[in-house]
């Protein structure tokens, strides 16, 4: 039964184009998939905190190792992370806030890379574990950061997703960017007719 993990990252509940485009990637996703599971997680609304040094001490401790605090501490990163490796396909929405993506995000990313378990090291350097994974990354930006486009060297955002993608191992990525949402319909236009062809 193939399973996909949607992941909102939008501070706003209502009027957020980024919960708009996914929710039309998920709908089309079920109507492809009629016995499949979705999985929310919207970290937007409830944003993981920051990884701290507690946490980070009990990423690099071995499992058998960890004192019941370390596992507490350990314990919302465990979840989403196993949130992840359950999913066959991940749907991430993405607004830009400032050039990147939103903090909420930014503190998801910090629980899902986990060494051992989402990567590892080798002696060719970093491998990401989640080989088998699909990724589809829907972004809405005010401006328009395009190729060709004066701004363009300035998004930090889906060219940051899909480095993060890459990192764990997925290299199965669909992008989506709703460009210049400020601006006018055009962009969303745009998006909304690339998620249907990509759900098609
Ligand atoms: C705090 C904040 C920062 C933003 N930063 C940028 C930015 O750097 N560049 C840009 O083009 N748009 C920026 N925007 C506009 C959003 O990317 C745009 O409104 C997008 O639709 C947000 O996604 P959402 O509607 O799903 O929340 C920002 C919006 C907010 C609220």
């Amino acid at each position: 039964m193939p399973s996909l993990l949607v992941v909102n990252s939008s501070p706003n509940l209502e009027h957020s184009h980024t919960r708009a485009l996914v929710d039309q990637y998920v709908t089309a996703w079920q109507s492809k998939h009629p016995t499949g599971t979705v999985v929310y997680r919207d970290v937007g609304i409830n944003p993981p905190p920051h990884i701290d040094g507690p946490t980070i001490g009990a990423y690099y401790t071995p499992e058998g190792d960890r004192t019941p605090e370390a596992q507490a501490a350990i314990a919302l990163s465990d979840e989403l992370v196993g949130e992840l490796l359950a999913a066959d396909e991940v749907v991430i929405g993405a607004p830009m806030h400032n050039f990147s993506v939103t903090s909420g995000l930014k503190a998801w990313i910090d629980h899902i890379c986990r060494v051992g378990v989402t990567f590892r090291y080798t002696s060719n350097g970093p491998e990401g574990l989640l080989g088998d994974t699909k990724a589809v990354l829907i972004s809405a930006r005010g401006g328009n950061y395009s190729a060709g486009s004066p701004a363009h060297a300035f998004n930090h955002q889906d060219t940051y997703l899909r480095t993060v993608m890459g990192f764990v191992g997925i290299t199965d990525v669909a992008v989506i960017n709703a460009e210049g949402v400020a601006r006018g319909e055009e962009g969303l236009a745009q998006a909304r007719e690339a998620i249907a062809k990509l759900a098609a």
